[in-house]
């Protein structure tokens, strides 16, 4: 007998998208915000994120008491049009042998376990650590949409994974890789 056929590629391709956009406008159930340790706010995305999520949102992050790289906090997302924001800590680039992919691929899953938790359906990620924290964006790119695919085969609940770009090299590096790991 032969096994039957694997169709979780194709189910998990259909369900990630790489588009051009502010995160923070996004009508999902979750978008993720890429911050540091003391989730007290910050610049790039995080900070964009604390600003259209109003002065709640930092009184909230206050009680969370921080979060370590690779790990993953939620919060309410207050004015923001999605329901819950979940933060998660990018490690900072250095050479790529200091743990810098395993602890990517955590925020990932990390980010995911919690939204799979909360019955998140939609959930949208900016390209964590690609910005301040120097992560080549192939690289972090390949690790993002590896990360997710695997998830999405165990977890029929998650529907459409968003990866949000904000410049065109951004763009660029998701769609290689998503044409590298489900082809073109
Ligand atoms: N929507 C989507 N993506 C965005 C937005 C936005 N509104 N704004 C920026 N990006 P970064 P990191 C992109 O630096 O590298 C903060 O200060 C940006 O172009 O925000 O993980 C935190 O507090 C880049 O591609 O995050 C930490 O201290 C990507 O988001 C530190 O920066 C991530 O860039 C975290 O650094």
């Amino acid at each position: 007998m032969f096994p039957p056929p694997d169709h979780s590629g194709a189910a998990a391709r259909g369900r990630l998208a790489a588009i051009s956009g502010d995160i923070t406008g996004l009508k999902v159930d979750a978008i993720v915000n890429a911050a540091n340790t003391s989730l007290l706010g910050g610049g790039g995305v995080d900070g964009a994120i604390h600003r259209a999520a109003g002065p709640q949102l930092l009184a909230c992050c206050r009680a969370l008491g921080g979060c370590p790289t690779g790990d993953a906090r939620i919060t309410p997302a207050f004015e923001l049009s999605a329901r819950w924001i979940i933060h998660t800590v990018g490690p900072v680039w250095r050479d790529g042998r200091h743990g810098e992919p395993a602890l990517l691929a955590s925020c990932y899953r990390r980010s995911l376990e919690l939204a799979a938790a909360n019955s998140v359906r939609t959930i949208a990620f900016p390209a964590i650590s690609c910005g301040v924290y120097g992560y080549p964006a192939p690289q972090a790119a390949c690790i993002a949409v590896g990360e997710t695919a695997a998830f999405l085969k165990n977890h029929e609940s998650i529907e459409q994974i968003l990866f949000v770009c904000f410049s065109d090299d951004i763009l660029q590096a998701y769609q290689g890789a998503l044409a590298g790991r489900f082809g073109a």
